[in-house]
């Protein structure tokens, strides 16, 4: 099954509530967000899924948000719960190794994908485009699971991190600015270490940070 496959088969069959990965309140992300941006900023949430954080930006003043995801069943099911409020949010369906652009953003968010990137020139490309995508001064937030989490997720394998080999995959272009522990319960109540490393680029262009892609 590829990769795409797995993703439209999980949002299809599951209830969105009963996911692992599944948190009420993006509490933690949203609090970085803040942090990374007091300004209100544009943020892009890569592989948001049916995540509840982009309306918990709506409703504190964030007005330019997207979110990439490679399953479009997960993003139907987010827009179906954001209604009315769905079209204030730029929608991207795409894998983020594939995509070419995805316009430019004050703050790249991504709470459990980038530790799916087994492959290293996934992760590579990854890197490439935060980098285009975060103009100088960008802030990129990234949460993995940590290296005591386990070991796969969604039945998949993942790659675990800690904030120093987290650092390593970003290479010198992104500063390290923060690094926060995160003990995720599961909706079954089974404990899931993340790590979160924040980072500003360093060498992004000075850009406008919000521009509309191709991909709405
Ligand atoms: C563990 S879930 C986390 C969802 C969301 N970030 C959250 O915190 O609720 C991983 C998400 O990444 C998406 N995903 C996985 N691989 C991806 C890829 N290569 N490109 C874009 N999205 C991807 C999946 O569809 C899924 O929504």
């Amino acid at each position: 099954m590829s990769r795409k496959e797995h993703w439209e088969t999980v949002y299809t069959k599951t209830d969105d509530t009963q996911v692992g990965w599944y948190q009420p309140d993006p509490e933690i992300s949203f609090r970085l967000i803040e942090k990374a941006s007091p300004g209100r900023g544009a943020v892009i949430d890569i592989g948001g899924g049916t995540s509840r954080l982009p309306e918990k930006l709506l409703d504190h003043g964030y007005k330019k948000i997207a979110v990439l995801d490679i399953s479009a069943a997960a993003v139907a099911k987010a827009k179906a719960r954001l209604s009315p409020r769905a079209h204030l949010i730029q929608w991207i369906v795409g894998d983020i190794t594939e995509v070419e652009q995805v316009g430019h953003f004050e703050v790249w968010h991504d709470r459990a994908v980038f530790h799916f990137l087994d492959e290293l020139s996934d992760r590579r490309r990854y890197v490439e485009l935060a980098g285009h995508t975060l103009p100088k001064g960008g802030q990129l937030i990234i949460g993995t699971f940590a290296k005591d989490g386990p070991p796969r997720c969604s039945g998949l394998d993942v790659r675990r991190y800690d904030a120093a080999s987290l650092a390593a995959e970003f290479g010198p272009d992104f500063r390290v600015v923060d690094e926060t522990s995160h003990l995720h319960r599961t909706p079954s109540g089974k404990p899931q270490p993340f790590i979160f490393g924040s980072s500003g680029n360093r060498v992004g262009k000075n850009t406008h940070f919000w521009e509309h892609s191709a991909h709405i």
